[in-house]
């Protein structure tokens, strides 16, 4: 297993000297990560997680998504952010987007709490109509005002529905543990719902291989053992010296661009199962770089879909973006395409060429056009879309982030600017202590 970082497209818009005067940066941000976590500081738990996780937790886990995948047909997953992201990103890249409608057994899977907007919750608590449900509430704070609202919703929907002891049976909270007035933990002891715990020293946006992420991504039949042994293969790749360190060499890249003026990098991805996946770059990177009036600005797009909306503006808008490139080495199918009596759609010169093929040309000539009109490309390629490779990948992003926050002199594992929405909605709604 590994990643393969290619800079074919990305040579042209830097010199070999402005790259190695970076190398003594990329280093001292990989010495920071060891340095913090050595000391305990900061939130490093997700550094040694792939090899030190809690088995015993982890054995809880497993046996928890047994018994939802038995006793119902929609499992509900409420959580916003990390506490959201990483699993449906998980699910989504081994398991594609149509999931829900292919998976053989075990529950359809949705998630709520990721807005505030009545119409989705409406629609999807009629979705769980007349079928059996189960919930994992998922919050670190355990006080997030859209999963507040969600799981009380669905909680009183398992409680008509089943009766307060049979909705017990039905309810799985993922949060802190401590417990501390007005969290989730505190109803949660007070219920005895089943808990699961979200490690201190782990945050929103790394946590997706604890139980945040591992639950669900259990529940949809994915194998979490082999996603844990990607992450501890990764962990062991990218202890090495910067030469051989494809991990460090990415951060320095980015780094390397941000400096020259490129403000945005466009994560894309030729295969559609990696939209969440771009959804969880974005959180990983946005949230951990965007701050001190520094940062790049994350985006993603899925092609060749985005080549028809986004890609206008990727070719000849402002030059200020570079694109990070994943791709796989295998499709977890062959598919080849059709011959047909006619050539009138003009398709003859590539009947019976495996779809692979007319991707992997997709991707040269877009990464070319976009090279050639001033975007550079920087390509990562994984093996395939399977459990060890996202846990693989998961660790790769999670410590390139960790090295590119301390390169750009911010600290990757805050987000203090979240809370400023949050004061003017409360005040806006009248939470007591929120006045003006
Ligand atoms: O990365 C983070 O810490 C945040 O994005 C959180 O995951 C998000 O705000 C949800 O927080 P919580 O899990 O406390 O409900």
């Amino acid at each position: 297993m590994a990643i393969k970082l290619s800079t074919e497209f990305a040579e042209p818009f830097y010199t070999q000297a402005e790259y190695d005067a970076l190398i003594p940066d990329a280093k001292r941000g990989m010495e920071e990560v060891l340095t913090h976590f050595e000391k305990g500081e900061d939130p490093l738990g997700w550094f040694s997680l792939p090899e030190d996780y809690d088995r015993a937790e982890f054995a809880r886990i497993e046996e928890a998504a047994k018994k939802i995948r038995e006793t119902c047909q929609v499992f509900v997953v409420i959580g916003i952010g990390g506490s959201y992201l990483g699993a449906r990103a998980a699910i989504e890249f081994c398991q594609g987007p149509f999931h829900n409608q292919l998976r053989k057994d075990g529950p359809e899977i949705y998630f709520a709490g990721t807005s505030v907007d009545g119409d989705a919750l409406t629609e999807l608590v009629r979705l769980c109509e007349g079928r059996d449900v189960c919930i994992n509430v998922i919050s670190k704070s355990g006080t997030t005002t859209e999963p507040a609202i969600a799981f009380r919703v669905f909680r009183e929907m398992l409680e008509k529905k089943y009766g307060e002891e049979g909705a017990k049976d039905r309810i799985f909270v993922t949060t802190d543990k401590n417990v501390k007035p007005g969290t989730l933990k505190e109803l949660a002891v007070k219920e005895g719902y089943e808990s699961f715990v979200v490690p201190g020293n782990i945050g929103g946006r790394y946590s997706v291989l604890t139980a945040v992420g591992l639950l669900p991504i259990a529940v949809s039949g994915a194998d979490i053992r082999a996603m844990m042994g990607g992450a501890a293969a990764a962990r062991r790749a990218f202890r090495g010296e910067f030469e051989e360190n494809v991990c460090m060499q990415y951060a320095l890249l980015r780094n390397l661009f941000y400096r020259k003026g490129k403000k945005f990098e466009l994560y894309a991805s030729y295969t559609p199962a990696m939209e969440l996946t771009g959804e969880w770059l974005k959180q990983l990177y946005g949230e951990s770089e965007g701050k001190d009036g520094k940062g790049l600005f994350p985006v993603s797009a899925i092609y060749s879909r985005d080549l028809h909306s986004l890609g206008q503006y990727v070719q000849e808008g402002e030059r200020t973006m570079f694109e990070t490139i994943l791709l796989f080495d295998k499709p977890r199918y062959t598919f080849d395409i059709p011959k047909a009596d006619t050539d009138v759609d003009g398709l003859r010169y590539l009947e019976g060429r495996d779809m692979a093929f007319v991707n992997q040309n997709a991707f040269r000539g877009t990464a070319l056009a976009h090279r050639d009109g001033g975007v550079p490309g920087l390509v990562l390629t994984l093996d395939r879309e399977d459990e060890e490779n996202f846990g693989y990948m998961v660790y790769f992003f999670e410590l390139a982030c960790a090295v590119s926050g301390y390169m750009l002199g911010v600290d990757p594992f805050n987000q203090p600017g979240v809370e400023a929405y949050k004061k003017n909605m409360f005040r806006l709604l009248g939470k007591p202590g929120y006045t003006n």
